[in-house]
């Protein structure tokens, strides 16, 4: 089973629960949700730091994180080494950041993506594998 973690601030919460519930519908994945647990605010950088040492020290697969833009959450993620989070607001963006840049962290928009996409996104994301090639090249480039 592929380990994901999973990680919103209040912005992405709502959403959060909507996708945990959907991707433990498709099967196939184990879910750890590192929070936050309730709508109440909180600071999207601790959230973005938990589901980011999560996959960077390999107890996660991939992680997909929610703040109200995305924005701000995957900045936070991707201070950590190795961490390549790519908020998507499209199949096709979220489709490419894993061919491409082989994406380990999908950001979503609690305020931007309307539920019905997100899950589109979603399973896009989670189907589509990195091409490799050139690509693997340009990725590697990205570490400091
Ligand atoms: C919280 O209001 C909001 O700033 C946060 O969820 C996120 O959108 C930041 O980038």
């Amino acid at each position: 089973m592929e380990k994901l973690a999973l990680a919103a601030d209040h912005g992405g919460f709502e959403l959060k629960e909507i996708l945990k519930e959907f991707i433990a519908g498709l099967g196939g994945y184990e879910l750890n949700d590192l929070g936050v647990y309730a709508a109440e605010p909180v600071d999207y950088p601790k959230y973005g730091r938990l589901a980011a040492e999560a996959v960077a020290s390999g107890q996660a697969d991939r992680g997909i994180i929610f703040c109200g833009t995305g924005i701000g959450i995957s900045i936070a993620a991707n201070k950590l080494q190795g961490i390549r989070a790519a908020n998507c607001t499209s199949e096709f963006m979220a489709e490419m950041s894993r061919r491409h840049n082989d994406a380990n962290i999908l950001a979503l928009g609690g305020r931007i993506v309307e539920p019905e996409l997100a899950k589109k996104i979603v399973r896009v994301w989670l189907d589509t594998p990195f091409d490799g090639g050139r690509h693997a090249r340009r990725v590697r480039q990205i570490e400091p």
